[in-house]
């Protein structure tokens, strides 16, 4: 059984159709997700799968219940943090967590365990006294996290999780979301950072103007749709781009004080740079190959669409 197994879903606001015959299945234990530019319907696909929303369209499995027929069941499998947390600001750190720990009717043993354990998990435990409404954005949406994973849920949703977070925030962010991943919880996630994608999940669905697109680990992804290879090479004197001139060279970028040199035969490349180097006495600093990148395969794939 899936921990998510959603059939052509479609949603429309009045004339806009923001999510299009979408089907979604993430296996368990997986780390599943939703990579797509603004707009392209990853909001309204969460708050269909999470019972927010009426789809107009399709039908949804959270872990083998049906969301339409028992909201309930399937709503106490899931933990949620959508785009702008919620959180109470009149209330301390600690007493959004405890608040949410009543909620799910946890003795006062453990929930107090339980909120000193997240409180530090978080980084919040300095601050667990201080009202929520004088944090940053960033420790608001490590107190959104910290609630939604109060009762441990099977099932987690992030929508854009770390959005215009700071370095520190997005690290503990990030940390947490391995952490409950490790811990069994299924994750399904949003966001429109390739990067963050590549770096997390196990399975991508690409989404573009409310259709899925491609479905692949980022790493096949890659390699189905990302077909540019380069070589970086830096040298201690300055060159030119004239320097580079060979059949196999299909474009130079200057990067830096380095040279991006675009081909289809990195090999070819790495030996004709070594002939010039050596021809013209030039000591070089660096060089890199590169394969296709999961930006690459976005670009291309939110660009035909
Ligand atoms: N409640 C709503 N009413 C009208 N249009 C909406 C509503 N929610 C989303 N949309 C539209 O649906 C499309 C998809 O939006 P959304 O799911 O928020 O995209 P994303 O999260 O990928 O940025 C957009 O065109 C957006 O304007
Ligand atoms: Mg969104």
């Amino acid at each position: 059984m899936e921990a998510i197994e959603a059939n052509n879903l479609s949603k429309s606001f009045g004339s806009v159709t923001a999510v299009n015959d979408v089907s979604i299945s993430v296996k368990k234990g997986s780390i599943f997700g939703f990579l797509g530019p603004n707009g392209a319907g990853k909001t309204t696909v969460i708050r269909l799968l999470t019972g927010v929303l009426t789809p107009d369209t399709g039908s949804i499995y959270i872990g083998g219940v049906n969301i339409n027929n028992d909201p309930l069941a399937a709503k106490m499998m899931m933990g949620v943090i959508p785009e702008n947390g919620t959180v109470y600001g009149d209330l301390t750190a600690e007493q959004n967590i405890i608040w949410t720990a009543k909620f799910y009717g946890m003795d006062r043993t453990t929930r107090e365990q339980r909120a000193q354990e997240i409180l530090s998990q978080l980084g919040l435990t300095e601050r667990k006294n201080d009202l929520v409404r004088t944090f940053s954005k960033g420790m608001r949406q490590r107190i959104s996290i910290a609630c939604a994973i109060v009762p441990s849920p099977p099932l987690l949703f992030l929508d854009e999780p770390t959005s215009g977070l700071d370095v520190h925030s997005r690290r503990l962010v990030i940390d947490t979301i391995h952490k409950m991943n490790n811990a069994g919880s299924t994750i399904f996630l949003t966001t429109h950072n390739i990067e963050e994608a590549n770096a997390l999940c196990t399975t991508i669905s690409i989404i573009n103007k409310g259709k899925i697109i491609a479905t692949d680990s980022p790493e096949q992804l890659k390699k189905t749709y990302g077909t540019t290879h380069y070589v970086e090479i830096s040298f201690r004197q300055s060159v030119t781009e004239a320097l580079f001139k060979d059949e196999s060279i299909s474009r130079v970028e200057r990067w830096g004080d380095k040279w991006r040199i675009y081909t289809n035969d990195p090999d070819h490349v790495v030996k004709y740079l070594a002939q010039v180097a050596e021809r013209d006495h030039l000591s070089i600093i660096s060089i890199a190959t590169s394969g296709p990148s999961l930006e690459e395969a976005f670009l291309q794939l939110t660009e035909v669409a």
